[in-house]
């Protein structure tokens, strides 16, 4: 193997030395790899060094090793990847060992070495010493995961799934090699971080060595008193669950603590100066902070405890009820295959909008009395937050094609028993958290990996003023989020630093509890959808350009809603319709809330060919039919105050601009990185795969389009889409197989389900050709 073959998919030989309990679960997690993927596994075969010949005697009689050796000598030869997997005082020898190994011929000198210490600045100085300078292809790496349970019996093929991975490299490490190392631990499931090695004995100094020594001296110092039988016998849960790791090897952890003497001193000091702290708050009884010191850490605790329950939680169980089905796309994937087909003709209707969906599930719960739904979208983001009122107690019901809500009141909500899980939806994450924050009970929201992505403070921040007690997870303030119940709300002067209705929407309802006046000012004017039906529902609103205000404190009375149908779902059979062959489409019914309505603006402006009939009025929002007949289209600079009044159309007028002669551009759209997917870079990655040429921008994108006059020509070639679990992205490059040269073949199309459940059906209806897989 040359430096070159180690990122490649190579037949390496792994040598595991150390076949304890992370040795041997890490061996077993590569081979089951392997038995099921031969053609995709990077290990050719496993061998092992352990001082106990039986490990390796049985390692080979389960068919985990090919050979073993119980001398580190004789057993690394010919390696291409080794992993020291010993305690941590171990570490030197087995360098020196190595070091002879290569000294003599037997093993490469750019042989992959990495090991899976808890101390990574030891690691480093032991491999200088040993080597004289650390080896370019030495990569340190720390699997965060472990058991109670030690030695090559209890090994665990999933040991490290879900769990983190911490690989340190150091200044002159090869990126080769650190992508060797990350890849081999992605296939056990961990998920692979980098840190710098200091940082990383600092943070482990905190949240590992230093709770195992309190553990420890906590336990020795029950253990060292006279009557420590009796004071044992009358330990109580407390005692059990915080000594429970003063259980673990006291010669691990004996070289641990001198390894990372220096970060754990530290630790120790401020730990100390901590437990002074709260020596006197007990001593001058200072009940106040005594009280908010114990209260912010158990939010902490809480809010750890969830982010802890995410990581291993299923996704959620499935029903044979529509309405009882919860988001599992995670678990199984769908393509499209979708051939060219250009004969493009029909007139249709699409599903419910999906903010109206939302909205009406949230408000009828809120109401005093029933309230009757028609047009209600059956897709997955408007039944998460269906599912999440139903397990808030309120009773939701279908009535042959209509939703029946039995509203609680505006006090009416109870405690979810479990996390609310909202799947890969935006909009019930955000609009919830105003909710919420205003409940007497405690909440946890969850997402699916889409969600989980999305910022969420843009919420909580705002939250935050209001007085709402709420906590989102890591440096980019992402789900999980929990949320302290039993607040007291103050009304807010606010000016969004973005357009965003979900922003908007969330402190509107949160305002709904608050103490007196919550004035929004938006940048932009977004979709008003809360604002209408508050108005609907009685609730008084009022709105003055850019600027709403709300007062807390009314009630919202139930009232029928009919949901029109989804703008932002027929946009792709309008894009459809201009960039097909064929007679073009009419879509039916289609809501037309001029907060919405960008698209057709746009759209008019690359000179589609569209019409608009049959305007109507239900139930407070607009509607009509839309035609668009096969156009030339023609490229744009789209004017920037159109993006929030387009801004889920992007995906599908970057086809649109693909097919129009000359060139798009569009600015001020920096939104679209933190939609779903990031719509500019994932549309960007997909179009240069089907041959449009594109110039990505911070905050837009420019489009080169390849349209000819008066022709149809195929714009796109064939190629394979990852929709980056982004609905709209999937429907986006399934329109493009109207203009396609080849095959378009996309993955991870189930969630399409989120907001248009019969797309590929009512695509082929008109003349597309996808067969869903
Ligand atoms: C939505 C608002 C928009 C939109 C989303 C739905 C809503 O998000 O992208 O699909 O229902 O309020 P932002 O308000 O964050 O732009």
């Amino acid at each position: 193997m040359t430096q070159d073959n180690h990122s490649k998919q190579l037949q390496l030989n792994l040598c595991v030395i150390g076949l304890g309990l992370i040795g041997a679960s890490f061996a077993q997690s590569l081979k089951n790899h392997s038995l099921k993927h031969a053609d995709k596994s990077p290990i050719a075969k496993i061998t092992a060094v352990d001082a106990d010949a039986n490990s390796i005697r049985d390692g080979i009689a389960h068919g985990l090793l090919s050979l073993g050796s119980t001398s580190v000598y004789e057993g690394v030869a010919g390696a291409d990847v080794i992993i020291i997997a010993v305690p941590v005082k171990a570490v030197p020898d087995v360098l020196t060992k190595i070091n002879q190994a290569i000294n003599d011929g037997k093993l490469r000198s750019d042989c992959i070495i990495s090991d899976v210490s808890s101390t990574k600045m030891s690691i480093l100085a032991a491999a200088k010493a040993v080597f004289g300078a650390i080896p370019a292809t030495f990569v340190p790496a720390h699997p965060i995961a472990g058991a109670e349970n030690s030695g090559f019996l209890a090994r665990n093929a999933d040991l490290f799934r879900y769990h983190k991975v911490i690989i340190c490299p150091h200044d002159e490490v090869d990126a080769n090699a650190v992508q060797v190392v990350k890849s081999l631990w992605q296939i056990t499931g961990a998920d692979v971080i980098q840190m710098d090695a200091k940082r990383h004995d600092d943070v482990l100094a905190y949240t590992s060595h230093l709770p195992h020594l309190l553990a420890f001296s906590l336990t020795h110092q029950m253990a060292s008193h006279d009557d420590n039988l009796d004071i044992f016998r009358y330990a109580a849960g407390g005692f059990r669950d915080f000594s429970r790791i003063a259980a673990s090897s006291p010669i691990m952890w004996h070289d641990i603590f001198l390894a990372n003497k220096d970060a754990l001193l530290d630790a120790l000091d401020k730990y100390q100066s901590q437990l002074r702290d709260f020596q006197e708050m007990i001593e001058h009884e200072d009940s106040a902070r005594l009280l908010q010191c114990l209260d912010t850490a158990r939010q902490a605790r809480r809010h750890f405890g969830h982010m802890l329950a995410k990581k291993t939680q299923p996704t959620a169980q499935k029903s044979n009820s529509s309405l009882d089905k919860r988001i599992g796309y995670d678990m199984n994937n769908q393509s499209y295959y979708i051939s060219p087909r250009q004969n493009i003709s029909g007139t249709i209707s699409v599903p419910g909008d999906k903010s109206i969906s939302h909205r009406c599930i949230m408000l009828g719960s809120l109401a005093d009395g029933v309230s009757c739904v028609s047009g209600f979208l059956e897709g997955e983001d408007a039944l998460a937050t269906l599912q999440a009122f139903r397990d808030m107690g309120v009773k939701i019901e279908r009535k042959g094609d209509k939703i029946i809500i039995h509203g609680v009141g505006i006090d009416g909500l109870k405690p979810a028993n479990n996390p609310l899980y909202m799947g890969n939806s935006g909009t019930s994450m955000r609009l919830l958290a105003g909710i919420l924050s205003a409940q007497a009970f405690d909440s946890v929201m969850t997402g699916d990996v889409s969600l989980s992505k999305r910022p969420m403070e843009r919420v909580a921040t705002p939250l935050r003023q209001m007085g709402a007690v709420i906590q989102t997870t890591g440096d980019r303030g992402t789900a999980p989020i929990s949320i302290t119940g039993n607040q007291t709300l103050q009304g807010i002067n606010y000016t969004l630093p973005v357009a965003s209705a979900q922003i908007k929407s969330c402190l509107i309802l949160a305002s709904l509890w608050a103490n007196g006046t919550t004035t929004i000012t938006e940048p932009e004017i977004s979709r008003d959808h809360t604002e209408r039906m508050l108005g609907a529902f009685g609730y008084p609103i009022h709105k003055d350009g850019n600027t709403i205000s709300i007062t807390g404190g009314g009630r919202l009375t139930a009232t029928d809603i009919v949901v029109p149908a989804d703008i932002s779902s027929a946009a792709f059979f309008m894009v459809l319709g201009a960039i097909g062959g064929g007679e073009g489409l009419t879509i039916n019914k289609v809501g037309m809330n001029p907060t919405r309505t960008g698209v057709i603006d746009i759209l008019k402006l690359m000179r589609a060919d569209i019409s608009i009939s049959n305007e109507k009025l239900i139930g407070g929002e607009p509607i009509a039919d839309i035609t668009v007949r096969p156009s030339d289209l023609h490229g744009i600079d789209i004017p920037e105050h159109l993006v929030p009044l387009a801004i889920d159309e992007f995906p599908v007028l970057f086809v649109a601009a693909s097919c129009a002669i000359g060139t798009t551009k569009l600015t001020g759209a920096k939104e679209l990185r933190v939609k779903e997917s990031d719509r500019i870079q994932v549309m960007a990655d997909g179009l240069t795969t089907l041959g449009i040429d594109c110039t990505v921008l911070d905050d837009g994108i420019i489009i080169y389009g390849k349209g000819v006059a008066g022709e149809r020509n195929a714009v796109f070639g064939g190629g394979e889409i990852e929709s980056h679990h982004d609905h709209r992205i999937a429907m986006s490059f399934a329109v493009a197989s109207s203009r396609a040269s080849d095959e378009i073949v996309i993955h991870g199309t189930q969630t399409v389900a989120t907001s248009f459940p019969n797309f590929a059906q009512l695509a082929n209806s008109v003349g597309l050709a996808i067969s869903v897989k």
